[in-house]
């Protein structure tokens, strides 16, 4: 393994002021995201908008550090013939790939998920090197349960969860793939941000204790959390301030110095509280590792909404250079409301 090179590139995903742009919806994902704007969802119209994101400028050169992609994505290329994968490279992103198959019901776990697609990820990664993808992405999901139920999540579905992490991870890197490992707890549900804080510590724990029985070298990695946050439907949220405090103090217990870099999910924040939370946490801490963004929803929604049923470009582009200036300057701590 090529620890230096996976680390440059790690290191080059979380540059100050950058951060990732995930786009790496799956087909039925994007389907429901076009509906919202009542648009098809075809192959073509999936590719336009993906063009356009990764032609806007200036976003992509100063603030984009890499882009997800998804398997259909990254093997398109736009009208003029030059591949999706070839636009972000020309920006200076690095292309990325979403390489799970999905969370899937666990099995004698009712309400809990484990995600797929170990089964020919070895030799699914080596396509996706030579397609130009250099960072990976998978996601766990852990659900928090309702009315206060403690018995989700359970350790059987953390440890299955951290151990596929784990599995993938270690994959990835004898690649030369460097792994954004994401670990998303869940903000659906009523519960409080403390027990937030409880879920993500203890999978967190759990995340680097397997990734160091499975050998991953942690120099090489990216990691993609939740915040600490309250659950959407408890009555009682937090201030920006707080979920800053309770975020750094959880990842502060639990993520080895050695990580190069974090970049959060944006996991059904709103595009400003999303935006805040990052701000605070950089303005407020000196912390072991720059903290940064990997938003989907959060980068996306604006400019979808902006682009619209009429595939408006200026439009789209103009909103998505503000989103992405905004998180720019979050990820400094620089942002003003
Ligand atoms: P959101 O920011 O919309 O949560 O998406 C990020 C992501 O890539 C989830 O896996």
């Amino acid at each position: 393994m090529d620890l230096e090179a996976l680390n440059d590139v790690a290191t080059r995903m979380v540059a100050p002021g950058q951060g990732i742009l995930a786009a790496d919806e799956s087909t039925g994902t994007i389907k429901k995201r076009f509906d919202t704007i009542g648009l098809e969802s075809t192959e073509t119209n999936r590719r336009d908008w993906r063009e356009m994101l990764f032609r806007t400028a200036p976003a992509m050169k100063d603030h984009i550090s890499g882009v997800i992609l998804y398997d259909e994505t990254i093997r398109q290329k736009s009208d003029d013939g030059t591949t999706l994968v070839k636009l972000i490279e020309d920006a200076g992103a690095v292309p990325g790939i979403k390489v799970d198959t999905g969370a899937k019901d666990l099995a004698l776990s009712p309400g809990e998920k484990v995600t797929e697609g170990l089964d020919g990820l070895r030799e699914r990664l080596k396509e996706y090197y030579e397609l130009g993808a250099r960072f990976a992405k998978w996601r766990a999901v852990i659900d928090i349960g309702r009315g206060g139920d403690e018995a989700i999540p359970s350790q059987y579905c953390i440890d299955v969860n951290v151990h596929a992490l784990a599995r993938y991870a270690a994959l990835c890197q004898e690649a030369g793939i460097v792994p954004i490992v994401e670990p998303e707890v869940l903000m659906d549900g009523d519960h409080s941000i403390e027990r937030c804080y409880e879920v993500t510590e203890f999978t967190l724990k759990a995340l680097y204790r397997e990734l160091f029985e499975q050998n991953v070298q942690l120099e090489g990695t990216i990691l993609k959390p939740n915040m600490v946050i309250a659950g959407q439907k408890c009555s009682d949220q937090a201030s920006v301030d707080e979920v800053a405090d309770m975020t750094v103090q959880c990842l502060a217990n639990c993520v080895p110095a050695a990580v190069p870099g974090i970049a959060f999910l944006s996991g059904g924040q709103s595009d400003l509280q999303a935006t805040a939370h990052l701000n605070a946490m950089n303005s407020s801490y000196d912390l072991p590792w720059p903290l940064t963004f990997s938003y989907g929803r959060a980068l996306q929604a604006a400019p979808l909404k902006a682009w619209g049923k009429a595939m408006d470009v200026k439009a789209g582009q103009k909103a998505f250079n503000h989103r992405a200036n905004m998180n720019g300057l979050a990820a400094l701590g620089e942002w003003t409301e």
